[in-house]
């Protein structure tokens, strides 16, 4: 005989309301403080409750994304919006996630309903123009952010947004100057927006104005002197001493604060070409992939090099020193282990282990790279071959010179040397553009090298 579930009479009903909206508060108490374990447990508690709380959907959404599983997460915030289809939060997070999974246009729809819904949604506006933006729609993006900063005059990443746009498609020096303003004007807003700060010295050296950009890191290092951007980026405009390497804290401070906005920053600005550039240059060496290597991706950052170097491995590994970067790459998928860690102690600490060391965009923040390209060399096995990109230094000399953006550059010289002296064989180096800066392109060496030695037949050695 079927049994009829009891029906909960009103004062049970009532009791149920009231604790899934207890349980929700401390969900998205948890939520903010980062606790994302309790927080979901707590979404979910929330769901058994009340399955159809929109707001537990939204933000579970929100958080599944954040743990890498974005395709629930779509799944969960277009749940939401179908029980309240005129959210605009739900709707901007949803274009949020499409963005971060380079599904632009996706994105734009998303952005354009939170701004039906709710016209005055700034943060779904200057989403919009970024999405614009990445999508090459320049003009449209332009006045996306004009129509921003109109609305809000008061919107410090409005201003932060235009400068990062009038910086990037520079065709004169009145958009330097002109990005010089949203920069200065949006750390005015927001001192908080250290970024900003930084990006007015980038754009004051670049108009030539480098007393004034020595001064903003001057300031900045009397107000901060434990920040290790400032003084960095000091000793970048001549104003002391450039160190061998970028500090590990300088690494850190920097791409921790950058992850969010890294991919979005490089892909639709600047032409970020280095992972292409080198595993094009790496197909010219090595055989057809075969997913049959050990392969390090040594400063993995956000991981976009994993789904060009994941057809060659049997094993991915990647490292990277900043936290929020590995994160990002957590999130993206395509590596079998991540770490967190200095490049060259983790290469030192593991010998023969890879048949494939890949490094894009990472040994810039390296002056000197005998000891890097020394570990490396030990941390190949040997036949096994190293491939990384460096910024150029187009003069004869052999040296290495750390510019005002804060990188280094290379003589091809100076590569040639250090990578010889570190044991490495049948070394190429040809050139290429690597990215855009200020409207200029960035010309890139592209270094592929071998260990010397018999090749290891795959299935010997240690995995990584
Ligand atoms: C410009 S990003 C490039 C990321 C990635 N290879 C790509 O092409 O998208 C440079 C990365 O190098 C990392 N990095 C810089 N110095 C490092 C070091 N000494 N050890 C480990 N990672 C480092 C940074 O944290 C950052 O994620």
């Amino acid at each position: 005989m079927a049994m009829s579930r009891p029906r909960p009479d009103n004062l049970t009903l009532r009791r149920a309301v009231r604790d899934h909206r207890a349980v929700l508060q401390q969900a998205l108490r948890a939520h903010q403080a980062d606790d994302l374990d309790t927080a979901e447990r707590l979404y979910r508690e929330v769901l058994e409750l009340h399955a159809a709380q929109p707001d537990a959907l939204h933000y579970l959404g929100v958080l599944c994304h954040q743990r890498g599983r974005s395709d629930e997460a779509v799944e969960l915030i277009r749940t939401a919006l179908k029980i309240t289809p005129r959210h605009p939060d739900a709707h901007n997070n949803l274009g949020n996630i499409h963005k971060e999974c380079d599904r632009p246009a996706e994105a734009e729809a998303c952005y354009r309903r939170a701004l039906e819904c709710s016209a005055g949604h700034h943060n779904a506006l200057g989403n919009l123009a970024v999405v614009l933006e990445v999508q090459s729609r320049l003009d449209e993006a332009f006045e996306a952010y004009g129509s921003l900063l109109q609305q809000a005059p008061d919107d410090a990443r409005g201003h932060y947004l235009m400068g990062l746009f009038l910086r990037s498609h520079a065709q004169h020096m009145e958009h330097l100057e002109q990005a010089a303003e949203c920069f200065g004007r949006a750390f005015e807003l927001d001192p908080r927006n250290l970024r900003a700060l930084e990006a007015l010295g980038v754009t004051l050296y670049a108009l030539q104005r480098r007393d004034e950009a020595r001064g903003v890191y001057r300031d900045w290092l009397a107000r901060e002197p434990d920040n290790p951007v400032p003084r960095h980026m000091l000793a970048a405009c001549g104003g002391a001493e450039a160190p061998p390497r970028a500090a590990d804290d300088y690494v850190r401070e920097l791409f921790d604060g950058f992850a969010d906005s890294f991919d979005e920053q490089l892909l639709k600005n600047l032409d970020y070409r280095a992972p292409q550039v080198l595993v094009e240059a790496l197909a010219e060496r090595l055989d057809a992939p075969a997913a049959a290597l050990d392969v390090l991706d040594a400063g993995c950052g956000t991981g976009l090099c994993a789904p060009l170097l994941r057809p060659y491995a049997r094993h991915l590994a990647g490292v990277d020193l900043s936290g929020g970067m590995v994160e990002k790459a957590r999130a993206r998928g395509g590596y079998d282990v991540l770490e967190v860690a200095e490049l060259t102690g983790y290469l030192q600490a593991r010998r023969a282990a890879w048949h494939l060391v890949v490094s894009a965009d990472t040994l810039v923040y390296f002056g000197q790279l005998q000891e890097a390209l020394v570990a490396t060399y030990g941390a190949l096995r040997p036949g096994g071959w190293l491939g990384f990109t460096l910024e150029a230094l187009d003069e004869e000399a052999d040296r290495v010179e750390l510019t005002p953006s804060g990188r280094y550059r290379h003589t091809r010289r100076y590569v040639e040397r250090v990578v010889a002296a570190a044991g490495f064989d049948d070394v190429r180096i040809t050139t290429d553009t690597l990215r855009r800066e200020a409207g200029q392109a960035v010309a890139g060496w592209v270094v592929m090298a071998q260990r010397p030695g018999p090749v290891t037949p795959v299935g010997d050695g240690d995995a990584a």
